[in-house]
């Protein structure tokens, strides 16, 4: 079974580099850059590639759910194991559980920017680009982005402890 375990890490992983790594490069690279072009054309270009970014994202959120559970089944927690205490004995218990709470809020904001503050910011900058709707959009929008790098950067920190056993002695 252990070729079950790793192509399951192998598959966590990837779905792991391909979230983090898309928004970074929609951070750090795309809009700078198309914020200093035509404001017509960026936000056609942030809505398009916010859009296509937004199905990856949800793929890989759900990759990473599925082989993070199979993950930990092979290391042999079990989702009974937080219900009768066992899985607090376990030395990746805390960077686990803290790592799952995060994973949670990733997936709540994750929501709420898809769904709602993204789609609302782009709408309103494509109507009227310097308008005060579409600023303010914009940077509620890019807050919420911001504040999910940041957890999904605490998130592969708390994974390189799990992956060693637990907090570093
Ligand atoms: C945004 C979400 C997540 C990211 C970015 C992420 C990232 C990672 C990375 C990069 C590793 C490999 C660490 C290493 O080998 O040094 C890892 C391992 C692991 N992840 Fe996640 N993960 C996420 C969500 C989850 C979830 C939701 C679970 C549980 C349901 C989970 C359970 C695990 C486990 C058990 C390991 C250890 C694998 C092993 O035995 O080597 N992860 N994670």
């Amino acid at each position: 079974m252990l070729w079950a375990y790793e192509l399951s890490v192998w598959l966590h992983v990837l779905a792991a580099c391909a979230w983090v790594g898309g928004m970074v490069f929609l951070v750090v690279v795309l809009v700078p850059v198309v914020k200093r072009g035509d404001a017509a054309l960026a936000a056609a270009l942030i809505e398009g590639s916010g859009r296509r970014f937004r199905t990856l994202g949800w793929v890989c959120l759900g990759t990473l759910l599925a082989t993070g559970t199979l993950n930990m089944h092979f290391r042999g927690i079990h989702f009974g194991d937080f219900f009768d205490g066992s899985f607090a004995q376990n030395p990746v218990a805390r960077p686990l559980a803290l790592k799952l709470l995060l994973f949670a809020a990733v997936l709540a904001l994750s929501a709420v920017h898809d769904f709602l503050v993204g789609p609302r910011a782009t709408a309103a900058w494509r109507r009227a680009p310097s308008s005060p709707e579409a600023r303010a959009g914009r940077r509620q929008a890019s807050l919420f982005g911001r504040v999910n790098g940041v957890l999904a950067l605490l998130i592969v920190l708390l994974a390189v402890f799990v992956a060693r056993g637990g907090y570093p002695s």
